[in-house]
């Protein structure tokens, strides 16, 4: 019989629910995203996160029992997202998990978000028939985080099931030192007028250029001390002065801020009234970024001599990512691996998954989980 774990997650502005079998095997996955609700203030608003998990943490779960065509008695344990997070966001699928745990008498397995991220690029190389090597270099990128760990195996590997992540080890090799690269995307568009969240619309907006060149050029992004650190708000900064001594940029942008308030959001509403000027600095935006998450997540690969590359998290998503670390590593005899874009973003799936190998190894939590807003995962 296999293991079958329902997994939680409402760390930020998604409230999500999955049930996934022995850690791969995705039975079901629904995400109920807030971006409606948090759009108009251009940014996750913690207190309505709250509000929103607590109006969908029960629908959601209980579709995502449906889709698997299972009963709360079905499942073997629930694994919870615990940290990091929005405190109040995370106490709702805590609150939610340790209700069902107690009912069922169930298991409660504690999931670090971070570990979950890590998991989704396993369930896919799963559902791909990949096989992924370790020791991995893994970059988690997303609106909340940018950061870079080396993942080992376990030192006893469970050798009669292969292909069943381990509880990795984790040692953080690098990290930003201000804005996570997403937050970048969605400074950026914001300032330029592209609403929220900005990764999807810039990324489509910076593949439309038709050969204007780009109206500044942006530099590798530099740091002091460990080359593995990251910096985006400099590179935010740069957009934010080019355009203001740009007087040409206002017109446009007005009017694509007009354009979103009457609900015209969407990359074909915007697009035209996107100059050529904005599209190519849109797009040397994006390959400034996207540089500098190539080189310095390749570098530390090489450092450590990774055997692959994990991608994973929101900005996972981006094209010009993919194709750019996909290009790079072959070079280098290296193998690159992203979750899809539906497990890039956040989901329980991923959070089911992580809790796998935990339920295996008997890692429980009781009544006295709480939220860990700044839980570490090395
Ligand atoms: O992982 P996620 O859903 O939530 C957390 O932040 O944890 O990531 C959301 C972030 C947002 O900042 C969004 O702008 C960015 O991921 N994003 C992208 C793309 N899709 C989402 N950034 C660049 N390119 C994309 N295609
Ligand atoms: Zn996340």
């Amino acid at each position: 019989m296999s293991v079958r774990i329902l997994g939680i997650e409402s760390s930020c502005d998604e409230t999500a629910a999955a049930v996934v079998a022995d850690g791969r095997e995705i039975l079901s996955s629904v995400v109920a995203s807030q971006i409606d609700v948090h759009r108009k203030y251009g940014g996750v608003v913690p207190e309505l996160a709250s509000r929103e998990h607590l109006r969908q943490i029960v629908p959601v779960v209980r579709e995502a029992l449906e889709q698997a065509k299972m009963e709360l008695a079905d499942v073997d344990a629930i694994g919870v997202t615990h940290g990091p997070g929005l405190t109040g966001a995370l106490l709702v699928g805590i609150t939610y998990g340790k209700t069902l745990a107690a009912a069922l008498e169930k298991p409660l397995v504690p999931v670090n978000h971070l570990e979950g991220h890590v998991h989704a690029v396993f369930l896919e190389a799963h559902k791909s028939g990949r096989e992924l090597q370790l020791p991995a270099v893994c970059l988690i990128v997303s609106g909340g985080h940018t950061v870079l760990y080396e993942v080992t195996a376990d030192a006893q590997p469970r050798l009669a099931e292969p292909q069943i992540p381990e509880i990795f080890q984790y040692r953080r090799i690098g990290q930003t030192r201000d804005d996570a690269a997403g937050e970048a995307y969605d400074k950026v568009a914001k300032l330029l007028g592209l609403g929220y969240p900005g990764g999807p619309i810039l990324d489509r907006l910076a593949a439309a250029t038709n050969g204007v060149s780009a109206p500044v050029k942006f530099g590798a992004i530099k740091t002091r001390g460990n080359p593995y650190d990251f910096s985006f708000s400099g590179l935010k900064t740069a957009v934010l002065y080019h355009v203001r001594e740009h007087p040409e940029y206002s017109a446009e942008i007005r009017s694509r801020e007009e354009a979103l308030v009457r609900g015209e959001r969407k990359y074909e509403q915007l697009l035209p009234l996107c100059s050529g000027q904005t599209l190519a600095l849109v797009r040397e935006f994006q390959g400034a970024v996207v540089r500098d998450l190539v080189e310095r997540t390749l570098g530390a690969a090489e450092e450590i001599s990774a055997e692959s590359v994990l991608v994973s998290g929101g900005v996972a998503a981006n094209s010009q990512l993919r194709a750019t670390f996909e290009d790079r590593a072959r070079g280098k005899g290296l193998e690159v691996f992203f979750p899809s874009r539906a497990l890039s973003t956040d989901n329980a799936a991923m959070i089911a998954a992580a809790a796998y190998s935990r339920f295996k190894a008997g890692i429980f939590a009781d009544s006295s989980l709480n939220p860990d807003p700044s839980l570490k995962l090395a």
